[in-house]
């Protein structure tokens, strides 16, 4: 009699752990007009069942990295318009061992130090909005396995030869609202999976085949409200034998060549 019900409170307790562990309905949690830390008791919920996490119009104090460590679970996380003041200079350094989506949109004390330990997440895409990150320097990306970047509104005036090492599992890059005229051909050249390359309002004046470094998997170019003068994609398949379509929309007095092949360049307005 004794025995059977031992076993069943040491089945019922590993059951317990194992569930805790791994809770199967992760919550989706929004975090909207709160003022103070973050804590499990301000959310009402563990941390480690939070699957998705938002963070919106919050005033959040103290972030630490050992917080942002215990979402154990956490998968997508958004912080946007929001004042969070950090603990930690390098808050995101190997903090959340499942974070595959994660969005930064005008959180002020965002830095590039931050940038730096965001390349520790198993992240799958990052997107960074309307933050103040002027230059992109060699190696910031290096260990990151993003497969998609979004650059937007961020001051980038500058991309170092090397910015973009270890991206080799990039297939989209979005740069965006920045101040760029040129992209380092060299900093594209770790990118063999790019497929879809977008440049939107930067400022961007020429663009051409001699621009690309050999990128196997390129399929899109898109440049949208770009200052191009001049594109030039003759003998671009030799680079880039995938590319089969280059946009180029907006108000351009861009003067496009034709070229032999099969690339198909839309302009419109
Ligand atoms: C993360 O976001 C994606 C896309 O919105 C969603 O499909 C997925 O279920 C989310 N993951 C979790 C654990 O909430
Ligand atoms: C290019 O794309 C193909 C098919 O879409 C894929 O199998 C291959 O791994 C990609 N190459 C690189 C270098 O990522």
């Amino acid at each position: 009699m004794f025995f059977p019900s031992v076993l069943m409170i040491i089945i019922l307790t590993v059951a317990h752990i194992i569930s805790r562990e791994v809770p199967k309905d992760l919550e989706h949690i929004k975090v909207l007009r709160e003022n103070g830390p973050l804590t499990e008791e301000s959310l009402g919920i563990p941390f480690d069942t939070i699957g998705t996490l938002e963070i919106r119009l919050s005033k959040i104090e103290k972030l630490s990295r050992e917080t942002l460590g215990q979402f154990k679970n956490l998968e997508n996380l958004t912080i946007s318009f929001s004042k969070i003041e950090k603990v930690d200079k390098d808050v995101f350094s190997n903090c959340c061992p499942k974070l595959k989506h994660l969005e930064i949109n005008h959180w002020p004390d965002f830095n590039y130090e931050d940038l730096k330990g965001i390349a520790t997440l198993p992240l799958e895409s990052l997107e960074i909005i309307d933050s103040d990150i002027p230059k992109l320097k060699s190696g910031v990306f290096e260990g990151a396995k993003l497969k998609s970047l979004v650059l937007t509104k961020n001051k980038l005036n500058e991309i170092e030869p090397d910015a973009f090492k270890g991206l080799g599992e990039l297939e989209y890059l979005l740069i965006s609202n920045n101040k760029i005229k040129e992209i380092p051909k060299q900093s594209l050249a770790p990118l063999r999976s790019l497929e879809t390359l977008e440049l939107v309002s930067n400022g961007i004046e020429k663009f051409s085949t001699d621009s690309l470094p050999e990128l196997p998997n390129l399929t899109d170019i898109v440049f949208i409200r770009e200052n191009l003068k001049e594109i030039n994609f003759e003998g671009v398949h030799k680079v880039a034998p995938k590319l089969n379509d280059v946009f180029v929309i907006g108000k351009n007095m861009v003067h496009i060549p034709k070229v032999s092949g099969p690339l198909r360049i839309h302009k419109w307005l």
